[in-house]
């Protein structure tokens, strides 16, 4: 599977460093939750205050889609933990994509982004994925990247906040200070002030019993892949097949070729899960109970269990995240 078309291959090529900088060189303030560290930054991408605020109208701003109608935040709604209440999320052409939308809480932590692509490693290589792939065609702009930069270079907003936030090109539109804003403003993008972060940094919150015994199961059975802080072990790049070989998107196995790699995707984080229904790669999946079911996990699933790890999973909901105004649609007009 091609994730760039010919005329995005150059732009790719310039998005693709994966050199990070140590966090403290950055003098950008993260407004983190205490304890947490920021997610890595790439070198050649400097967290600045002017980019994330470019980066934030860019991610809600239509203009983005070829005929005007879709933005970014179309498909990854900020109330639901950025994904949205479809099994897909059809194109600007009517294309219906065959994946469900992915939170981007957290994602820059992660080393693997989307679905089931290994060579996908930074939020700047993603980003053009939906503004110009053609598989499946989302926001339409394959082999018209220069009406894009036009489009955006005619507004004297943005000609303002793209000079602010990238100085060193003299504020040049482009799909690479595009997709560097759009990566700068994902970055912020972090939750970990869930009741479930609140209580493990010591604070009185109360969680039912069902929900606890549900945190035992899931350190038991479920917590090898959806890891550590993350619950997932996407910032390892890894894949898995929880269920068994399937007809159709063979995730990694359509990537590598090598029927081993059949039907692996990479783990998805179980943060603000609860908003985030339907799930799996594909959708298929309408509750949390019913993607629970379609692992193949050595630990017994009854009902009860079951029920006892969904109650877990709700602890998991950032309603700071999902409320927070620095995330959300940005005033009319330029920057902050
Ligand atoms: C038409 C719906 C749609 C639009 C519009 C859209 N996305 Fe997505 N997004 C998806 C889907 C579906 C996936 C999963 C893709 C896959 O696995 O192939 C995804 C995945 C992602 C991921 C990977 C998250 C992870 O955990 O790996 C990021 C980051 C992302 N999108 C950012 C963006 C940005 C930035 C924009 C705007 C430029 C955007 N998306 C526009 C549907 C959309
Ligand atoms: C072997 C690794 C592995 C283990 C163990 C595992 N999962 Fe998963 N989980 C995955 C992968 C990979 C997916 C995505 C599969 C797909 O889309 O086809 C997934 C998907 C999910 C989803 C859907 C999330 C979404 O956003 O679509 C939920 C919920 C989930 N797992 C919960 C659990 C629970 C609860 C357990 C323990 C009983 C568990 N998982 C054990 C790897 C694992």
């Amino acid at each position: 599977m091609e994730v760039y078309g010919k005329a995005l291959a150059l732009a790719a090529g310039l998005l693709l460093s994966v050199a990070f900088a140590p966090a403290a060189v950055s003098s950008f303030d993260w407004k983190l939750p205490e304890g947490v560290a920021p997610p890595p930054v790439p070198i050649d991408n400097p967290m600045s205050q002017a980019k994330v605020e470019l980066g934030r109208k860019l991610f809600y701003d239509a203009d983005l889609s070829i005929d005007g109608t879709m933005s970014c935040a179309t498909c990854h709604e900020q109330r639901r933990g950025f994904t949205d209440s479809n099994r897909t999320h059809p194109g600007v052409h009517g294309d219906p994509g065959k994946r469900n939308v992915q939170t981007l809480a957290n994602a820059g932590y992660f080393r693997a982004l989307t679905w089931g692509d290994p060579g996908v490693k930074t939020l700047e290589a993603q980003a053009l994925i939906p503004i110009a792939g053609t598989r499946p065609v989302e926001m339409g702009f394959a082999g018209q990247e220069a009406v894009l930069a036009a489009r955006l270079a005619g507004q004297a907003c943005y000609r303002r906040m793209f000079g602010e936030a990238f100085p060193e090109v003299g504020g040049e539109v482009s799909m690479v200070t595009i997709a560097k804003a759009l990566a700068a403003f994902q970055r912020t993008l972090v939750s970990f002030d869930s009741p479930y972060d609140r209580r493990r940094r010591g604070e009185a919150v109360a969680v039912s019993a069902e929900a606890e015994r549900g945190e035992r199961l899931f350190k038991a059975g479920c917590a090898s892949c959806h890891a550590g802080p993350l619950f997932t072990d996407a910032d390892k790049a890894r894949f898995h097949r929880i269920d068994a070989p399937f007809a159709g998107d063979q995730g990694l196995g359509d990537v590598t070729g090598e029927a081993a790699d059949a039907g692996r995707f990479r783990t998805p984080s179980l943060r603000n899960a609860a908003l985030s229904a339907p799930y799996l790669h594909d959708g298929s999946a309408p509750t949390l109970e019913t993607a629970i079911r379609r692992h193949r996990v050595a630990m017994r699933l009854g009902d009860r269990q079951v029920a006892e790890l969904v109650e877990f999973l709700g602890t998991l909901t950032d309603e700071t995240f999902v409320t927070d105004p620095r995330f959300s649609l940005p005033k009319p007009g330029c920057g902050p």
